[in-house]
């Protein structure tokens, strides 16, 4: 922790010198106009379908809170940043924002006043959408209920409140610009690149961030850890890269949140703890026409293999041999009757284990998190009434937990790294989804 913040402090300074040579980069970007979209019939309805991919409601609401009125509590390795309020109220909203000034927030992240706004407000996605999207959605934000609900200060650690050292972050790291259609492409392949690098901001999430929590995809093809969950790259099939699907079964995937539990040899997926939101919140109700432009792009990004297992654990071979024994003996008696007596999945309720990537990719956050909380995929319109899957968190310890995801990573083919109980209990820590 410690070591932490001096290397925190020690980056900021290496950034602050940094600026000094570095030229302002902070223009304005021209027009481009979005790829394949018709002139909107509707401003306002075209400004309320991008928001709901955009998945700015979420974001901006507290639990049980007033839509977009904001005070959500967003935990991060910063500190905990709370979401201000975006309904129309002239005081404590933006309701006093002319069309000008939301644009330059979402194209520039650069607040009303002028202050640069923290990244955890993903405009370093939304910069790409066009300025004729944008103004759509400002327009539908002013349809919204106003609310008063002054905003909650950010609780985050020294040197990250220090809001001016964004500036050197930005000289680094941001560059705005609207995006671009590659000629190249067809205009289904242009949509859904907008739509995925920009409106859905699908990276903000799914790419490893540094340090200073930028995205660098470009020296780390690594996903990236959010909410205490591991977003897995979509540039791995062995992780959440959906290369093999067919269109069909990726539309399926974000439509429903769930696909193909039953059958072990059909691709099968289950979305879990934020992923499971952003299918409940947004994807669910998107225009298909859109899914379908979005698997176009999902389908032909790289499919990168890397190698993300820098925490070996050492374990001997008869050490192994007992937690296994353990493990097996532990998934009879509290997980077969779901997953089946080898993994093979049992319809309905429980997804097979054997061979699913979510069970083998290298990072074994996810199966600790599902194991130790449990969770509920999405309830979709095509998955109305989701099995879940019960919480271990009160009935097994930390060596049990460890013992039984070790025996599901190593089991029937499966071919993943062990889990030691150190590492179920540093999961068992930390704010929960
Ligand atoms: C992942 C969470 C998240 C999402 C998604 C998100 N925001 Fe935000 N937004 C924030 C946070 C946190 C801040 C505060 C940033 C800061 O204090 O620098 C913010 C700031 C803003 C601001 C600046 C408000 C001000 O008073 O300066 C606007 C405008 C805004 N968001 C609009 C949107 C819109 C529109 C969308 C959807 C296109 C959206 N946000 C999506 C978290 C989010
Ligand atoms: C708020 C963060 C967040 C955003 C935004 C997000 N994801 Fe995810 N996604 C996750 C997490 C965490 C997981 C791992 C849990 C799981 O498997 O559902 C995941 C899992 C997935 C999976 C793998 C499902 C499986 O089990 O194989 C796919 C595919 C996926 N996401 C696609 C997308 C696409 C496409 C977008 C953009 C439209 C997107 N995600 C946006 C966090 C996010
Ligand atoms: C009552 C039935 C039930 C029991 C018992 C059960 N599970 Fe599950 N499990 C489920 C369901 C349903 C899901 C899918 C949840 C979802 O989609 O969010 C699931 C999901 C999972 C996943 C994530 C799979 C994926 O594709 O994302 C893992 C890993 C898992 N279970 C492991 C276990 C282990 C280990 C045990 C025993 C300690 C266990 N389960 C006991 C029903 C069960």
């Amino acid at each position: 922790m410690r070591k932490g913040l001096i290397a925190g402090v020690v980056l900021i300074a290496l950034v602050a010198v940094l600026i000094w040579f570095m030229r302002p980069d902070d223009v304005q970007t021209g027009e481009a106009p979005p790829p394949l979209s018709a002139a909107p019939q509707n401003v306002i309805e075209h400004g309320r379908a991008l928001v709901n991919l955009a998945d700015c409601q979420p974001c901006h609401t507290a639990r049980g809170g007033a839509p977009f009125a904001g005070g959500r509590a967003i935990p991060t390795p910063f500190g905990v940043f709370y979401s201000p309020n975006i309904t129309p109220d002239p005081d404590t909203g933006i309701g006093a924002w002319s069309a000008e000034d939301f644009w330059r927030a979402l194209h520039n992240g650069y607040s009303r006043d002028g202050r640069p706004l923290y990244p955890t407000f993903p405009y370093t996605n939304y910069t790409k959408i066009s300025r004729r999207d944008a103004l759509a959605m400002f327009e539908y934000l002013k349809t919204v209920p106003a609310v008063r609900q002054p905003r909650r200060e950010h609780e985050l650690r020294f040197p990250y409140d220090q809001r001016m050292l964004l500036v050197a972050w930005r000289r680094l790291f941001f560059r705005p610009g609207v995006y671009q259609p590659d000629p190249h492409q067809s205009p289904e392949w242009n949509r859904g690149a907008y739509l995925v690098q920009g409106v859905a901001h699908c990276s903000a999430c799914h790419e490893a961030r540094n340090a200073l929590g930028a995205i660098q995809s470009s020296t780390n093809p690594a996903g990236g850890l959010v909410l205490n969950w591991y977003a897995p790259a979509l540039t791995s099939s062995r992780e959440a890269g959906l290369q093999h699907w067919s269109e069909a079964d990726i539309v399926s995937l974000l439509q429903t949140g769930r696909i193909g539990m039953s059958a072990p040899d059909e691709p099968h997926a289950a979305t879990l703890g934020p992923m499971a939101e952003v299918v409940y919140e947004s994807l669910q109700h998107a225009d298909p026409n859109e899914l379908r432009a979005m698997a176009t792009y999902l389908k032909s990004l790289p499919d990168v293999e890397f190698s993300a297992e820098p925490r070996r654990m050492r374990i001997s071979s008869a050490g192994l041999a007992g937690t296994m024994k353990r493990g097996a003996k532990l998934y009879a008696d509290h997980c077969a009757r779901c997953h089946g007596d080898n993994g093979e999945g049992k319809a309905p309720a429980g997804p097979p284990l054997a061979g699913n990537r979510a069970v083998t990719m290298s990072s074994a956050v996810n199966p600790i998190r599902i194991v130790l909380y449990g969770g509920y995929p999405p309830g979709t319109a095509g998955n109305p009434r989701p099995f879940g899957m019960p919480p271990f968190s009160p009935t097994l310890t930390d060596g049990e937990i460890a013992a039984v995801i070790t025996y599901i990573r190593r089991s029937w083919n499966n071919n993943a790294q062990p889990v030691s109980s150190t590492e179920v209990a540093r999961n068992r820590t930390g704010p929960l989804w």
